[in-house]
């Protein structure tokens, strides 16, 4: 562990608050962090790790709009199930707090307004995007269009998500407001701008030199943002959603939400302890911004640039980000519903979390985008933690209570293979010590479960149940030292799986004990165990796989049904609706046209008269189960000849995707003649 911080300061990103969490939140940020954090604090350290939502910026304001609720809705709904969701899986935060609070208001405007006061910021009026339909500036995600940089169609305002880059509204080619699909127009506005030119010579040598040690990816973007030369940020936004813009007489501005979101963890250590600036201002504090690779630029570039222009702030020490975690080999998003909800998992699996806190991080996106299945969770379950840990433990005290009925027996003579068991324990720890250290959880966590590996396999070679009638003494040696081996899994597992440690701990009947007792002789003989033989695990059958699986093929439908939608046809006045004349009528003949495929000749009563209508419904009705049927008749559309037959008027059908028809009726019978207006 570096040993020249005294204290070390945890953040994660602040997820926006509008929508629940998914598992590629936990996946790339907070069971890293959970694991990093839990682990420090096991090792008595001293170390404090802030959240909360981020709950100003445009995806809350499009939400709100979308659902026809006010922003402060939308951010009260899900900031609680966010919330709840963190806890429900033990995301250990010292306080999870919100970017709306009134804490962080202030210290988002004071922060803003120092660095206003003392010339840390241009002023410019500059041209944007204005949507003059709806009278507002297309701030970021206001505005979709083409990326001028890899050319992915939907790339926002502020960012292409399919290549990363960063952009202003204006670079967009064939932009649309996100609000009413026009084509904006340019306007001037004015706004101010955080010089990162200024700032460049120090970024450079700060990251570029002095932190070669970060891993791979976050360096190498960082690098090629300043290779590319930085230009200067604009730090506001014209929206009526935010913090306001501290400065007397600008109306309608607010702070831009990368400018005031990560000032959030500066807010939330406030709120946390009135000792907050040891956390944020004294050297021998190690700061260190657990994110997705999506925010790296925010972490790495902009806000170390405001922390230092503002001058009494310390920089992360390392900014460990993660790559994505596909669904299925699809990208997660929220909007297609293309996800696993961490409520909706719970549901499914209930008191399972470790098992999706154990798969997310075996599987972790650290190097590259990672892929989850629900074949591959079942498999880590079922032949991880049920064959290798919970077999192994289930095993231990089931023995320990069947020949010492339930108390740890003594140790005696120790043969060389003991000895060789009892060593690797310490060797196994330096092993999960190391990689955590270096932000490698999955080796960490590969390198805790060899310690179950371990029990099992000096179990399956020691063979107690063969030795008891002849050899007590041995048999007591072996299973003291599958206890021991089983208390140790308890304190290295703690981070990874809280919930399992737990129990573990409880039918040890042992308080929690801390990472330095690891390797120690920590049950001593006659202790007595739980009577509990509760699994810790159990096996996941097909049937709750499939489940899973079908429910994401039924989310893939949906998508791909919205996608067949045909896009809305021009607009029409009033007028022009009112001019269309259609009737309830019902069809007292059906025949089907000779010769032809699709066509039926109908005879109909309108109310009005008797007629004739040629349809081309004939592959989707037989003619004798429509006879006697109401429908709805658009009866003044010009007569027309199809197939020789004069046809006055069209019945009115709806479409399904797949192309079926079906006639469109009111939902209970009315007279002939009525009118559909
Ligand atoms: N809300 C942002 C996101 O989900 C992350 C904000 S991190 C903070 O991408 F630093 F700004 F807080
Ligand atoms: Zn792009």
């Amino acid at each position: 562990m570096s040993n020249q911080f005294k204290r070390t300061l945890v953040t994660t990103a602040l997820p926006y608050a509008n929508g629940p969490i998914h598992i590629g939140h936990l996946a790339g940020v907070y069971v890293p962090a959970d694991i990093y954090v839990r682990y420090l604090r096991s090792n008595n350290k001293d170390v404090k790790w802030v959240c909360g939502s981020d709950e100003h910026g445009v995806p809350i304001t499009l939400k709100a709009r979308k659902e026809g609720i006010s922003p402060q809705e939308v951010v009260d709904r899900y900031h609680e199930i966010i919330k709840k969701s963190f806890h429900d899986f033990g995301i250990s935060f010292d306080i999870y707090s919100r970017t709306s609070s009134k804490v962080h208001h202030e210290t988002a405007s004071t922060f803003f307004r120092k660095l206003y006061d003392e010339n840390q910021f241009i002023e410019n009026t500059t041209e944007q995007l204005f949507d003059e339909k709806e009278n507002q500036f297309l701030a970021d995600r206001y505005v979709v269009g083409t990326c001028p940089y890899c050319g992915f169609e939907r790339a926002y305002g502020d960012q292409c998500e399919k290549c990363g880059t960063s952009l202003n509204g204006k670079e967009l080619i064939n932009p649309i407001s996100a609000i009413s699909g026009n084509k904006p127009v340019l306007r001037e506005t004015k706004h101010w701008f955080l010089p990162l030119d200024k700032h460049e010579a120090f970024l450079r040598k700060w990251i570029l030199e002095e932190h070669t040690e970060w891993k791979p990816n976050v360096y190498g973007q960082c690098k090629s943002w300043i290779d590319q030369g930085l230009q200067p940020r604009a730090v506001s936004r014209d929206l009526d959603w935010g913090v306001p813009v501290p400065i007397d007489g600008e109306t309608g501005k607010v702070l831009y939400v990368w400018f005031d979101a990560p000032i959030g963890y500066i807010s939330a250590t406030k709120e946390l302890t009135p000792n907050w600036e040891l956390y944020w201002k004294d050297k021998e504090t190690r700061l260190l911004h657990f994110i997705g690779k999506d925010n790296i630029v925010f972490h790495c570039i902009i806000f170390p640039a405001m922390l230092k222009a503002h001058g009494d702030y310390i920089l992360p020490d390392n900014v460990p980000a993660n790559e994505f975690l596909n669904l299925e080999g699809d990208k997660i998003s929220t909007s297609r519903n293309w996800a696993v909800w961490l409520h909706e998992y719970l549901q499914e699996f209930p008191n399972q979390q470790d098992v999706l806190r154990y798969t997310l991080t075996a599987n972790a996106p650290e190097t590259s985008d990672n892929d989850f299945t629900w074949k591959n969770f079942q498999q880590r379950n079922n032949s991880e933690l049920v064959a290798i840990l919970g077999n192994f433990i289930n095993r231990t005290i089931v023995l320990t209570n069947k020949y010492f009925d339930g108390k740890v027996p003594p140790i005696n003579i120790l043969t060389t293979q003991d000895e060789e068991t009892l060593n690797e324990i310490a060797v196994i720890k330096q092993e999960v010590e190391t990689n955590l250290e270096q932000f490698k959880f999955r080796e960490a966590l590969k390198q805790a479960m060899n310690l179950a590996r371990l029990g099992n396999k000096y179990l399956a070679e020691t063979e107690p149940w063969k030795l008891f009638k002849e050899d007590k003494s041995r048999v007591e040696t072996i299973m003291h030292i599958n206890l021991q081996i089983t208390a140790n899994l308890a304190i290295i597992l703690e981070p990874f799986m809280p919930f399992t440690s737990s129990k573990i701990f409880d039918l040890l009947q042992l308080k929690p004990l801390q990472w330095s007792a690891i390797g120690k002789n920590i049950l001593s003989q006659a202790h007595a165990l739980s009577s509990s033989t509760e699994l810790l695990f159990s096996k996941i059958e097909d049937e709750q796989i499939q489940l899973q699986v079908d429910k994401l093929e039924h989310s893939k439908k949906l998508i791909n049904q919205k996608i067949n939608v045909k896009p809305m046809k021009e607009e029409v006045t009033y007028d022009d609706f009112q001019k269309m004349d259609i009737r309830i009528g019902t069809i007292l003949d059906a025949v089907k046209v000779p010769k032809t495929q699709k066509l039926l000749q109908l005879t109909i009563d309108t109310g009005i008269d008797t007629r004739t209508v040629v349809s081309g419904i004939a592959e989707h009705f037989q003619p004798q189960d429509i006879i006697g049927r109401q429908v709805s008749i658009l009866v003044n559309l010009a007569p027309r000849k199809i197939k020789g037959i004069e046809s006055k008027g069209m019945i009115l059908m709806a479409e399904n995707q797949d192309g079926k028809l079906e006639f469109v009726l009111p939902s209970a019978s009315v007279s002939n003649g009525s009118n559909v207006s």
